[in-house]
C-alpha cells in the first residue's frame, strides 16, 4: 500500500527521505512526495507517477531540511492526481503523510468543512492535517496534541506530521498499518518498513497498534492505546542495502525467478534439520496437537495454501481448510474442528490476513505465522513462526515468495505426519530426501526463457486464455492465470481440468490458448480427456507436462517437458514455467513487470 518515511536530525533530510521511498516504492507507485521543515519554513514537493517523477523535480531545487516527511501513494480514496498526493498540507503550517484508511472521514470532512477547513483532494488523509491545525488552537504539547487527534480517528492508519509549531519533532502513530522506528546516532528515522531505512540504522523499534510517537533527534517519546509512556523494544534488523538491486538483470522479476534454488534451500535449512525433522517454530508434541487447520491468506499466499491442503491431508490426515483472508471473519465461520490457523504472508502485513489471524485467535485457534519478513505485525502476532527465506521480494508479483511458501508448507505437511505417525519415519526422511532435490531441478527450468519466447510472444496478441491443472496442480493453474493478468493484462482464469464441463467450456473457441499442466500421476488419463474436450471444440492446447507422460498428449500445439519427479515436486516444477510465461508475455508487451498498474506490494488496507 502506501509507504511512508520521515526523518530528524543530522543529514540532509530531503536525500535521506528519496533514498527511503525508493526502498519503498513496492508499497505503491501512483504518485510520491516530500515536505521538509527548515526553521520556518515548511517545504512541499509532489509528482504524479512513479518515485523517478518526484527525483527529477527534486534535482531542479537546492532546498534542505533537518527533518521531513515522505510518502509513496498507492490511491484508495481518490484519483491518482496531483492534489490526492502526499504529503497534505494544512494552513501553511502543518504537513500529513498517512498510509491506510481513515473510515469517518466524511463526518471529519463536514464537520471541518463547517469550521472553514477547505479541502482541495479527494482523500480521506487530508482531514487529518486540519484536525491538527485545529487541536492546536487548544494543544501546546506534542503529545497531547497527537493524542487529542487520534482520539477523533476511525479506521486504519500509520501517519507522520510535521508543523512549525513543533520544529525539533516527527508526529508519529499506528493502528493496523505497519510502521517502525529507526534510531540513528544523531538522527531518527520512521518508515513503514525497516527496509527503507536500511542505509542509515539497522536499530528498530516496531509500533504496536495503537501506539503513537513524538521523534526527536535524540530519541522517540512512544505511548501506548492507554496512553502511557512505554518501552518498546528494540531489535537489530538484518536488511541489508546490498540486497535489493537488480543485480545485472534486467527486472527485479526475473532475477528473483533466478533465486528461486537459493530460496528452497534457505527455507529448507531454517524449517528442518539434516534429517527433516521441524526445527523451526513446533515441537514433535505441538505437531501431535495439530488436528486441524485452517489457511488464512490473499492472492497468491492463498494458492499456496491450497496446494497444503492435498499435502497435509494426503501425508498427515488432518482436514484443512483455506480461506480467502478477506472473507473469513465477515461469514462467522465454524472452527470447533480445527485446533490451528495458519496465516501465510510474504509481508506478514496484509491487512486481510492479520485481521483473519487475530479473528481466529479470538475463535481460540493457536496460530502461525508462516511469513517471508522476520519482524512483521504477523510473525509478532502469531503464537509460532515458520518462516520462509526466500529475502526481499522487490518484484511486485510474487514469485521466490510463493516457491519458498510451497517449500515450507511441504516440510510442515511431512512433519505432521511424521508426529501423528501417518507416516512412518522411513516414508518421511525419503519425502525430504526428495525435496533435497529440488533446488537443482527448479534450476533446470531456467533454460524454459528461451524455450517460452515464442509462446509468449503468442500470448502477448490474445485477450484471453484458460489454465487447466488437476489435484495439486490446480491451485498451480489458479496461480499461473494470476501471474499472467497481473504482470501482462491478459485475460486468463484458471479452472480444475474436471469442472470445465460443468460450464466453462462454453468459452472455448477456435484458437483460445489452454495453457494445460500435467503430471505423471494416477489422475494423468482423466487430465488428458478433459484437454482433449477442450481441444475437439478449437482450443489451442499449451502442455506443460512431466517427460514421461508428455508424449502422451499428440494434439498439443507447444508441448513443454517438464523433469519427471514424484507427485509432491510437482506443484514447483510446474511453478517456474508459470512465472517465465507470464515474465515473457509482460515483456513482450511492453507492461512494467516489477510495478504492474494498479498494484501495490503490501496491501495494508482491507
Ligand atoms: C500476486 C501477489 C499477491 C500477494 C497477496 C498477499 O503475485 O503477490 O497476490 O500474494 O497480496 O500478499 P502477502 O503474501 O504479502 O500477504
Amino acid at each position: 500500500m502506501c509507504g511512508i518515511v520521515g526523518h530528524i536530525g543530522t543529514g540532509d533530510s530531503a536525500d535521506i527521505l528519496l533514498e527511503g521511498l525508493k526502498r519503498l516504492e513496492y508499497r505503491g507507485y501512483d504518485s510520491s512526495g516530500i515536505a521538509l521543515l527548515n526553521g520556518d519554513s515548511i517545504f512541499v514537493e509532489k509528482a504524479v507517477g512513479k518515485l523517478k517523477n518526484l527525483t527529477d523535480k527534486m534535482a531542479q531545487h537546492t532546498v534542505s531540511g533537518t527533518s521531513g516527511i515522505g510518502h509513496t501513494r498507492w490511491a484508495t480514496h481518490g484519483g491518482v492526481t496531483h492534489l490526492n498526493a502526499h504529503p497534505h498540507t494544512s494552513s501553511d503550517n502543518v504537513v500529513v503523510v498517512h498510509n491506510g484508511i481513515i473510515e469517518n472521514y466524511r463526518e471529519l470532512r463536514e464537520t471541518l468543512s463547517a469550521q472553514g477547513y477547505h479541502f482541495v483532494s479527494d482523500t480521506d488523509s487530508e482531514v487529518i492535517g486540519h484536525l491538527v491545525v485545529e487541536k492546536l488552537k487548544t494543544y501546546d504539547k506534542p503529545a497531547a496534541l497527537l493524542r487529542a487527534v487520534l482520539e477523533e480517528l476511525d479506521g486504519a492508519y500509520a501517519l507522520a506530521i510535521i508543523t512549525k509549531d513543533f520544529p525539533d519533532c516527527l508526529l508519529v502513530a499506528r493502528n493496523a498499518s505497519p510502521l517502525a522506528i529507526g534510531v540513528g546516532e544523531d538522527a531518527c528515522f520512521v518508515a513503514s518498513d525497516a527496509m527503507a531505512m536500511s542505509e542509515q540504522t539497522r536499530r528498530v523499534i516496531y509500533l504496536k497498534d495503537n501506539d503513537y510517537a513524538i521523534i526527536r533527534q535524540e530519541g522517540a517519546e512512544i505511548y501506548d492505546g492507554d496512553h502511557n509512556l512505554v518501552n518498546r523494544e528494540e531489535v537489530i534488523v538484518a536488511a541489508s542495502p546490498g540486497l535489493v538491486s537488480k543485480g545485472g538483470y534486467r527486472h527485479f522479476m526475473e532475477k528473483e525467478i533466478h533465486e528461486q534454488p537459493d530460496a528452497i534451500t534457505h527455507t529448507l535449512a531454517a524449517m528442518t534439520d539434516d534429517a527433516g525433522a521441524l526445527t523451526a517454530g513446533l515441537t514433535d508434541e505441538q505437531l501431535q496437537q495439530i488436528k486441524g487447520i485452517v489457511f488464512l491468506a490473499a492472492g497468491t499466499s492463498n494458492y499456496a495454501g491450497q496446494v497444503a491442503r492435498y499435502w497435509i491431508e494426503r501425508l498427515a490426515g488432518v482436514p484443512v481448510n483455506v480461506e480467502v483472508a478477506s472473507e473469513y471473519r465477515y461469514r462467522a465461520p465454524v472452527s470447533s474442528h480445527l485446533t490451528h490457523a495458519i496465516a501465510i504472508s510474504q509481508s506478514g502485513e496484509s491487512l486481510d490476513t492479520l485481521m483473519a489471524m487475530r479473528y481466529a485467535q479470538e475463535q481460540g485457534l493457536s496460530t502461525i505465522g508462516l511469513v517471508n519478513v522476520d519482524h512483521s505485525t504477523i510473525a509478532r502476532e502469531a503464537d509460532a513462526i515458520l518462516p520462509t527465506r526466500a529475502g526481499p521480494e522487490i518484484g511486485v508479483a510474487s514469485t521466490k515468495a510463493f516457491i519458498a511458501q510451497l517449500t515450507a508448507l511441504l516440510a510442515l505437511a511431512i512433519a505432521i505426519g511424521r508426529a501423528n505417525g501417518a507416516l512412518s519415519p522411513d516414508e518421511a526422511s525419503a519425502l525430504h530426501e526428495e525435496m533435497k532435490s529440488l533446488p537443482s531441478m527448479v534450476g533446470k527450468t531456467f533454460s524454459l526463457f528461451d524455450e517460452l519466447r515464442p509462446v509468449a510472444h503468442d500470448l502477448a496478441r490474445v485477450s484471453s486464455c484458460l489454465f487447466l491443472g488437476r489435484d495439486s496442480l490446480f491451485p498451480i493453474a489458479l496461480e499461473g492465470a494470476l501471474k499472467l493478468k497481473e504482470l501482462s493484462y491478459v485475460h486468463a482464469e484458471g479452472f480444475a481440468a474436471g469442472e470445465m464441463k460443468h460450464g466453462p467450456i462454453a468459452l472455448i473457441e477456435d484458437g483460445l490458448p489452454v495453457i494445460s499442466l500435467l503430471g505423471s500421476d494416477a489422475l494423468a488419463p482423466k487430465v488428458i480427456s478433459n484437454l482433449k474436450e477442450a481441444q475437439a471444440r478449437g482450443a489451442t492446447i499449451i502442455l506443460f507436462a512431466a517427460e514421461s507422460v508428455a508424449d502422451d498428449v499428440d494434439f498439443a500445439t507447444h508441448t513443454c517437458r517438464l523433469p519427471d519427479c514424484g507427485e509432491y515436486l510437482m506443484p514447483f516444477i510446474t511453478t517456474l514455467p508459470m512465472q517465465i510465461l507470464a515474465y515473457l508475455t509482460a515483456s513482450e508487451k511492453g507492461t512494467d513487470v516489477d510495478q504492474p498498474r494498479n498494484l501495490a506490494k503490501s496491501v495494508t488496507v482491507e
